[in-house]
């Protein structure tokens, strides 16, 4: 699955796909607990969303001291609709 190894290259460093804290958080269920829509927008600028007064995001930058980077490839949308299909099956 494309998600899938997108997910090994991209963001394993740093999120579990399970419930258990890294870098960032745990993934699993993440597509649950936030709209696609929201999770869009992350992807494609975190920074934009953490420099917001976006309420998710304040409440991340509270809970990990690291930012989350930019990611280049998440600014292609077919790269973005296959991470988000993967994060769905988490
Ligand atoms: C260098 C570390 C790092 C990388 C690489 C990274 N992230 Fe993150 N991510 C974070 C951190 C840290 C947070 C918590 C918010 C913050 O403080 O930036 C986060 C938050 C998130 C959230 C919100 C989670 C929630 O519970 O609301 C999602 C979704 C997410 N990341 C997805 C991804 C995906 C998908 C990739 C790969 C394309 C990725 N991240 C790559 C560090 C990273």
């Amino acid at each position: 699955m494309l998600g899938e190894e997108l997910f090994k290259k991209k963001c394993r460093q740093c999120h579990k796909t399970t419930e258990q804290v890294l870098i960032g958080p745990g993934l699993k269920d993440v597509t649950k607990r936030r709209s696609i829509e929201w999770i869009e927008k992350w992807l494609i600028d975190p920074k934009k969303i953490l420099n917001s007064d976006d309420p998710i995001a304040q409440e991340l930058k509270k809970n990990f001291k690291r930012d989350m980077p930019k990611i280049p490839e998440m600014s292609i949308d077919e790269n973005r609709k296959d991470i988000i299909e993967y994060l769905k099956t988490l």
